[in-house]
């Protein structure tokens, strides 16, 4: 089903077909030179930026540059913590694995190019053993090491020694004209024409994440976005929506987690754009607040699992997901009667487009300010807070409010809390108030000073 993804069809294969970020691949390619005379003084790279901006791709493609074998490992596994010793341990003997798992003498060996992911996330918020571990790792390693982080800070934090142990590499958001760029040649090889308009649209959206861009423009093309009237669903799309809605009116109507599993199983749709259907489902089907919070509280954590999926290739986390989305969503109704609802539909391409942000970009904004606040770790936030925020924020507006004065959420941010549209009139009373707060005491923010906003905090 992978093969299917344009993300992974059309992932650069050389460090020459990196879009962009061209500082970052030449020094890659540097790097990668500096090993054909033996194991250089820099054995490691830390490269860091933000999602979808070509990490991953960039160092396996240097490692098909250098005809080198690469183990792509999630640092924040610690079951790996072993075996990514034993990978780059090993090869300072002289010795090396072959993919199969064969030891190789250095001569007839390749190198081995260790990537891990997720760095600065190792095992949980305060893991310095596992940092200590990747420091010594790079220590005693023959091998080339690549480190992934979003953020630089939170690694160094734990392990200071990268700073001189390994060369930063930071990747950038990429140029709105890159991207189109890269849209305009896949739609070429893909045999579809569309408008530079709507690719200027779909690059204006993506924030300069190409993953984000080229799923879109994919969902555009495969007619799951609506563009307009004479774009309706084909025939051959027609039937597969009947099917659609059948399967979302019975797993909405099922009575355990089972039966909502089930209801869904035989569907031709990916976990991801399943989500997006029931996402778009759960208002009409479930108009109860309460009910509607619970389904979205389900969902969100669905996502998680779906996010994960997507960065690591895992795709073991697709049931928790599926489970989530299905069950977890379907359960959530306490309050009848159910409405009648016969035609679903997906989040249509303009209705994406005109929301001030994406919900995985307003998740990442309220993480990133509460992480600040809280100090703690983004995964934790997301994983074990968020939910709950949600809920609390649904259910008391004088808390919704007051959070949003002490974390400067904006209105993206408490829209996406609600579950609602920014420009709904829910968001918009509680944008009014926090603005009428402001104004009425000037000295609100100065006067919360970080006690007394921790303090704050301990009522919920
Ligand atoms: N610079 C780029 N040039 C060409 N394609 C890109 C680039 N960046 C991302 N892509 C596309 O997006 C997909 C995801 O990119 P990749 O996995 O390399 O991002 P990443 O920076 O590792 O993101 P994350 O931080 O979320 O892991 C690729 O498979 C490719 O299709
Ligand atoms: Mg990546």
């Amino acid at each position: 089903m992978m093969q299917d993804e344009w993300t992974e069809k059309y992932r650069p294969k050389s460090l020459s077909q990196i879009i962009g970020n061209e500082a970052a691949a030449n020094a890659m390619r540097r790097w990668g030179e500096s090993w054909k005379s033996g194991v250089p003084r820099i054995k490691a790279l830390t490269l860091q930026g933000e999602p979808g901006t070509g990490k991953t791709s960039a160092a396996l493609a240097l490692a098909s540059d250098m005809g080198w074998d690469a183990i792509e490992m999630n640092a924040s596994d610690h079951r790996n913590a072993a075996s990514i010793k034993k990978v780059a341990g090993l090869g300072s003997a002289g010795q090396t694995f072959s993919p199969t798992g064969e030891f190789l003498s250095s001569n007839q060996g390749h190198r081995k190019l260790v990537i891990l992911d997720e760095a600065d996330n190792l095992f949980g918020r305060e893991d310095y053993g596992g940092a200590k571990a990747i420091v010594e790792t790079i220590r005693e390693s023959g091998q080339p090491i690549i480190l992934i982080v979003n953020d630089y800070y939170e690694l160094t934090r734990k392990a200071s020694a990268v700073k001189t142990l390994t060369e930063k590499i930071t990747f950038r958001s990429l140029e709105q004209r890159s991207v189109v760029k890269a849209l305009a040649s896949i739609a070429h090889q893909e045999h579809v024409t569309i408008s530079e308009d709507i690719l200027d649209q779909i690059a204006k959206n993506s924030g300069g994440d190409m993953r984000a861009a080229v799923n879109d423009l994919q969902m555009m093309v495969e007619g799951k976005m609506v563009i307009g009237a004479e774009d309706a669903l084909a025939m051959g799309k027609r039937n597969q929506k009947k099917e659609l809605d059948e399967s979302l009116r019975a797993m909405f109507g099922a009575g355990t987690a089972r039966e909502a599993r089930d209801a869904t199983l035989d569907l031709d749709e990916t976990p991801d754009d399943l989500e997006k259907w029931i996402e778009e489902a759960i208002p009409p089907e479930m108009p109860h607040p309460e009910d509607m919070a619970e389904a979205f509280d389900a969902l969100s954590r669905s996502d998680i699992y779906l996010g994960r999926t997507r960065r690591h290739q895992y795709y073991g986390f697709w049931s928790y997901a599926k489970e989530l989305m299905t069950g977890g969503v379907a359960l959530s109704r306490r309050h009848g009667p159910r409405p009648n609802v016969y035609n679903y539909r997906f989040p249509g391409y303009f209705i994406l487009l005109s929301r001030s942000k994406g919900p995985r970009a307003a998740r990442e904004s309220i993480t990133s300010k509460m992480v600040e606040f809280l100090h703690t770790s983004k995964r934790e936030m997301n994983e074990s807070m968020l939910p709950y925020l949600s809920i609390l924020a649904k259910n008391d507006s004088q808390l919704l409010v007051k959070l949003s004065r002490d974390l400067a959420f904006d209105e993206g941010d408490i829209a996406f809390l609600l579950g609602e549209e920014p420009d709904s009139d829910r968001v918009q009373m509680i944008v009014s108030q926090v603005q009428g707060d402001e104004t009425s005491k000037p000295n609100a923010k100065g006067d919360a000073g970080p006690s007394r906003r921790r303090g704050g905090l301990g009522e919920f």
